[in-house]
């Protein structure tokens, strides 16, 4: 399939920027609109505490109401789904839009950042989206703080690579 024809999006949740920096970096590498999951009420960046609530959300399996999408999903045919890890899984903003949104023939690649590892996260998303090609999936380790130009280039690198898959 030519490059051109392919619609490309990156979707993705961020609470601190980190899955944020990447996400950017991979819409402007291979030219694909965003959309960012934004739950109405969003928990404090500051402070211990947002642990304690968000590792909460994640445990009680709550579904965040979001504010509405801009852009229709299942518009694409590529999309890069992206969420920082929250108590080893992905964040609960991705337990409403799975719940409300079921993607299905599309491909799709996953990125995810972390303070320690990637956990269940990857394995977690694959499930939900059965029915849809996964090419790929990649972790990052707080990218803001860690090597912060050395990621952009690699997940540029990595975004490309997954678009030339689907043009073979
Ligand atoms: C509520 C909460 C739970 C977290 N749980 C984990 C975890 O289980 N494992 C881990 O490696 N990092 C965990 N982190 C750290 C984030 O995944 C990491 O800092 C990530 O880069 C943040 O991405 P963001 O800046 O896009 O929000 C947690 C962070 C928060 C706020």
């Amino acid at each position: 399939m030519d490059d051109r024809q392919l619609k490309k999006l990156v979707l993705y949740y961020s609470l601190e920027g980190n899955t944020e920096f990447i996400a950017e970096n991979i819409a402007d590498k291979i030219n694909a609109d965003i959309l960012k999951l934004k739950p109405e009420k969003e928990i404090s960046t500051h402070g211990f505490m947002r642990y304690f609530w968000g590792g909460k959300q994640v445990v009680f399996k709550e579904k965040p109401k979001l504010f509405p999408f801009d852009k229709n999903p299942d518009d694409y045919d590529v999309i890069f789904i992206g969420t920082p890890v929250w108590a080893g899984t992905y964040a609960p903003a991705f337990n409403t839009f799975f719940d409300t949104i079921k993607l299905k023939d599309k491909y799709i690649a996953l990125f995810c950042c972390y303070s320690g590892k990637s956990s269940s996260t990857f394995e977690n998303m694959r499930k939900k989206l059965e029915g849809n090609q996964i090419l790929g999936e990649i972790g990052f380790k707080d990218p803001l703080k860690y090597d912060k130009e050395q990621n952009a280039n690699k997940v540029r690198q990595w975004a490309e690579n997954i678009i030339s898959k689907i043009k073979k």
